[in-house]
């Protein structure tokens, strides 16, 4: 069976056996799926190549992608970020297109100073357009140990959960003139230097004499629809023998909007919805997505 692309089989189980969000098959060695793409003697392998260390240093941070392209999915990795002093350091995972006009689905981790607490942003590109940035802290502290991040891309609704917990949706508003993501997406995983942006917006920086930084990834299989041949999605990618292209994905049941609301109303502390300086009107986007 091909780990990088659908699991049907296994998905048709998923489907009757389990309530919320699934756990994915057994883990594959990440060269089934994945390259790395920049900082190759800043790689890892570890595990037989089923979790991998990025690090950084003063020289150059590390990133991987998927060798294929996906239109449709249930993307997830297991991540554990650097600990101590990582004021300046970015961990990322996320989906993107290689376009002029991309569209981009970003887990951002902003590194902070020691006993400071760490922020996930997310953020929604489409068509290039992102500006879309929400800031979230986390009820765990990431560094201790793996925790899984997931987003769920169909042709309804786009999910960023955390541990399977909704954090984030964005849905297809395309109805009231909101652009949806339609572009092959590859996955992506990085570590670096953002000193000029990630913490107290720039004001503090990495703190080289606390390097390395290291970053662990895992769980390298993907539940998705690849493209083999085009850069451009088609029916196959929202059929609905992939499960999470199915009914009950494409809305957050009772229990799924009942954590969302919680999660929001306790650990979000930025939402560009509510920026008005950047948007001095709401984004239409807004109030269907936050609900
Ligand atoms: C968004 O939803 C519309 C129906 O409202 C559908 O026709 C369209 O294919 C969806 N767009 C994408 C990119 O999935
Ligand atoms: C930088 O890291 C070193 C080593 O971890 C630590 O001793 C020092 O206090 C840190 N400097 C700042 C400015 O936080």
């Amino acid at each position: 069976m091909d780990s990088c692309s659908l699991i049907k089989l296994f998905g048709v189980l998923l489907v009757y056996g389990v309530v919320n969000v699934v756990p994915t098959l057994g883990d594959v060695p990440f060269d089934d799926c994945y390259d790395v793409t920049w900082g190759n003697d800043h790689v890892m392998f570890l595990n037989q190549g089923r979790e991998v260390q990025l690090s950084m240093d003063i020289h150059s941070g590390a990133g991987f992608g998927s060798k294929l392209r996906y239109g449709s999915g249930f993307f997830h990795m297991r991540i554990k970020l650097p600990n101590k002093d990582s004021a300046g350091v970015v961990t990322t995972f996320y989906l993107q297109s290689k376009s002029n006009n991309h569209d981009e689905l970003d887990f951002e981790f902003l590194g902070n100073k020691e006993g400071k607490p760490i922020t996930l942003q997310t953020n929604v590109f489409v068509n290039g357009q992102g500006n879309r940035e929400q800031r979230t802290l986390l009820w765990f502290d990431p560094t201790a140990d793996f925790h899984t991040y997931e987003i769920l891309w169909n042709q309804y609704q786009i999910v960023f959960y955390v541990d399977n917990i909704p954090i984030r949706v964005f849905k297809n508003n395309t109805k009231i003139g909101v652009m949806y993501p339609k572009q092959a997406m590859q996955i992506e995983g990085s570590l670096w230097d953002g000193s000029d942006w990630a913490t107290d917006g720039g004001q503090t920086k990495v703190n080289w004499s606390a390097a390395p930084f290291h970053a662990h990834f895992q769980d390298f299989n993907v539940d998705a629809g690849p493209l083999k041949t085009s850069n451009n999605i088609n029916e196959n990618c929202y059929a609905s023998d992939y499960w999470w292209n199915q009914k009950k994905y494409w809305t957050l049941d009772h229990n799924q909007q009942k954590e969302y609301e919680k999660v929001r109303a306790k650990y979000m502390n930025y939402d560009y919805c509510d920026d008005r300086e950047r948007h001095p009107t709401t984004p239409p986007e807004c109030a269907s997505n936050r609900i």
